[in-house]
């Protein structure tokens, strides 16, 4: 995840700048930069690698303005060197960014037309440029970046620095979190409290969509509707800082929250937006051409990630897959192909019976590939390769961001396979990973039914037990639906694939009984339909989570109706993924549980 800082300051703050950015180290990076204005006059800085890198080049060229802005960059559109690290700058600005502009092809090209030349291979310095063509046209700093923003699709936070503007910085946030920090005379900006610990206590968070107009000794914040708003300060204590939960009450919910983010950064660890090709990051040590089938081993949560995986790799690269909880595997003495290739999917590389499975696997002569969280695992050692997922720390004990990210992997996976084995066309690949790209803005809008989420929670916390339906990929969503809602608030829950509903669980349907449906716009959406009909006849109770307007067209009135926004079904279960967290986060919070430590649970298993 990159991380962002600004600073206006009294006296010269690149130094300050880089302080705090090593408070962001945490979230990865692999470039960095610092811009500043000297007279007015802007100047940057960039290096390659660790921030000492950036040390080094700011030793041998000092920076003295006092004010400026900060960043570290996790690679999304183009290599980590120093051509693409930010801040990027036109003669009238600089500008930071953290996340993804799921629009910049299109942006990019508006630009060439009207001759703009680029520097780098990023999204970002469309943004640069996009300011720079409002600003020529007349526009002050402020109204240019309040033109730009609305033409901004996806999930982003920016910083802005002006030239010529010794006091004046903006920030933005659709998505990844920004807060403003307030010193005396001074005023700072931070992609986490974190960042800001050393400067200040006083920090206030922006809300999603807002922006940020700073001086030195104001700021004052606007909503996505361009109204000035009020956004409460915290003051953030020093043991916070270690632990920091941003603006919410549980990691969790932080976590939750988050996922825009962390999903966009995977996600760009595997696909080149402007080819519209999936690249993997490292080299495989087997080819998927030569492979009969896949083995999949997990627990829990990402068990359910490899089995919607199942689902990708059947279809797209045509390759069937053996999938099992690995507890039950490491005893079933699998017989395994030659050669063959076993996945294993972990968030914390440690669980024990995923790290059993693996040994089988390999002393059986399988390549092992593992999509992991914490690179330094005992799983992630142990494999032939590692394909990441970059969620960051999960605190929260449920799985949240992890399984998404895992999913985000998985899928990128799925389609190089697809690629490689001859199943999917250069313009099947092409439209898959234009619709990967699509999702984390559309998770921000999952994000966004929150509040009606909330209000159906409050209904659902005195349920006893509660159904989750779902078909193709949405099947395993729905198995983690009810996980999610078992381990925090302890309601009884079952998934199942809609179409075993007449083969047993419609005897539980009575009025009592609430059935979560969760049911995109996708080629089997009238089959999921008729399941629903069978339940409303039983007098169920349904809860709706699909595209607007689609439970009315099924002829089902739900008890609830979570409206999503329209999708390619391919990425329905990463985004659907979101409301099925709140849900069971708003459940069990008001029930009172302690949602990031369930009773009973631990984060990493590490044993039998
Ligand atoms: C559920 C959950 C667990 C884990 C499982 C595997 O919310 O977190 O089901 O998914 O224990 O853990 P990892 O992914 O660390 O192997």
């Amino acid at each position: 995840m990159c991380g962002i800082v600004g600073i206006l300051g009294k006296q010269a703050v690149a130094t300050d700048i880089v302080d705090a950015l090593r408070r962001l180290e945490y979230r990865g990076y692999d470039s960095a930069g610092v811009a500043t204005l000297e007279d007015g006059k802007l100047s940057r800085r960039r290096a390659e690698g660790k921030l000492k890198n950036l040390e080094t080049v700011l030793s041998q060229r000092p920076l003295n303005g006092a004010i400026g802005i900060g960043h570290t960059r996790w690679a999304t559109h183009g290599r980590p060197n120093e051509e693409n690290a930010h801040p990027h700058a036109t003669d009238k600005l600089a500008v930071v960014h953290n996340g993804i502009i799921e629009n910049f092809r299109e942006l990019r090209e508006e630009l060439i037309e009207k001759g703009r030349r680029f520097e780098s291979q990023t999204d970002t310095e469309i943004v640069a440029h996009l300011v720079t063509v409002e600003m020529e046209a007349g526009k002050s700093p402020v109204e240019a970046v309040g033109a730009v923003l609305p033409r901004l699709r996806g999930a982003f936070a920016l910083a802005f620095l002006f030239t010529g503007e010794t006091d004046l910085l903006i920030g933005a946030r659709r998505g990844p979190p920004l807060a403003v920090g307030h010193g005396d005379g001074e005023m700072y900006l931070g992609s986490d409290a974190l960042a800001l610990g050393p400067f200040t206590s006083r920090v206030t968070y922006l809300d999603e969509g807002d922006w940020a107009i700073l001086t030195r000794h104001s700021v004052e914040f606007r909503d996505e509707k361009n109204r000035v708003v009020h956004r409460p300060t915290q003051i953030v204590t020093p043991s916070a800082f270690l632990v920091d939960k941003g603006n919410h009450r549980h990691f969790m919910a932080k976590e939750i929250h988050e996922q825009p983010e962390v999903v966009g950064h995977t996600l760009s660890t595997y696909l080149d937006p402007i080819s519209g090709r999936v690249a993997l990051p490292s080299t495989l040590p087997f080819d998927f051409r030569d492979l009969d089938r896949i083995t999949i081993t997990a627990c829990g949560t990402a068990y359910y990630a490899g089995l919607i995986a199942k689902y990708w790799f059947e279809q797209f690269a045509r390759l069937p897959v053996d999938i099992d909880v690995a507890s039950e595997f490491r005893y079933r003495e699998a017989p395994l192909p030659a050669k063959g290739l076993m996945i294993v999917v972990s968030q914390s590389g440690e669980t024990a019976d995923t790290l059993a499975s693996l040994r089988y696997a390999r002393q059986n002569g399988q390549h092992i590939l593992s999509v992991v969280n914490v690179q330094t695992s005992t799983i992630a050692r142990e494999s032939h390769v590692v394909t990441p997922t970059i969620a960051g720390p999960e605190m929260g004990v449920a799985s949240t961001k992890a399984f998404t990210c895992q999913l985000a992997t998985l899928a990128a996976l799925a389609i190089y396979a697809g690629r490689a084995r001859g199943h999917l066309s250069e313009t099947e690949e092409r439209r898959l990973v234009d619709a990967l790209m699509t999702v984390p803005g559309l998770m921000n809008e999952a994000l966004k039914r929150e509040h009606a989420i909330e209000t159906l929670s409050r209904e659902l916390s005195k349920a006893r037990d509660v159904l989750y339906l779902g078909r193709g990929t949405n099947f395993p969503l729905a198995l983690e639906g009810a996980l999610k809602l078992k381990e925090i608030s302890y309601i009884h829950a079952e998934g199942y694939a809609a179409g075993e509903l007449k083969h047993g669980p419609i005897a539980l349907i009575d009025e009592d009984m609430p059935v979560i449906v969760i049911a995109p716009r996708d080629g089997i959406f009238e089959k999921t339909a008729s399941n629903m009909q069978e339940v409303a006849a039983r007098a169920g109770r349904i809860i709706f989570i699909g595209e607007g307007g689609m439970a009315g067209e099924a002829g089902v009135h739900p008890m609830a109706e979570i409206a999503m926004p329209a999708m390619d079904p391919f990425v329905a279960p990463i985004v659907y993924a979101v409301p099925i967290q709140l849900i069971a986060y708003h459940t069990a919070l008001f029930m009172g549980k302690d949602v990031d430590q369930p009773r009973n649970l631990a984060k990493s298993v590490t044993v039998e």
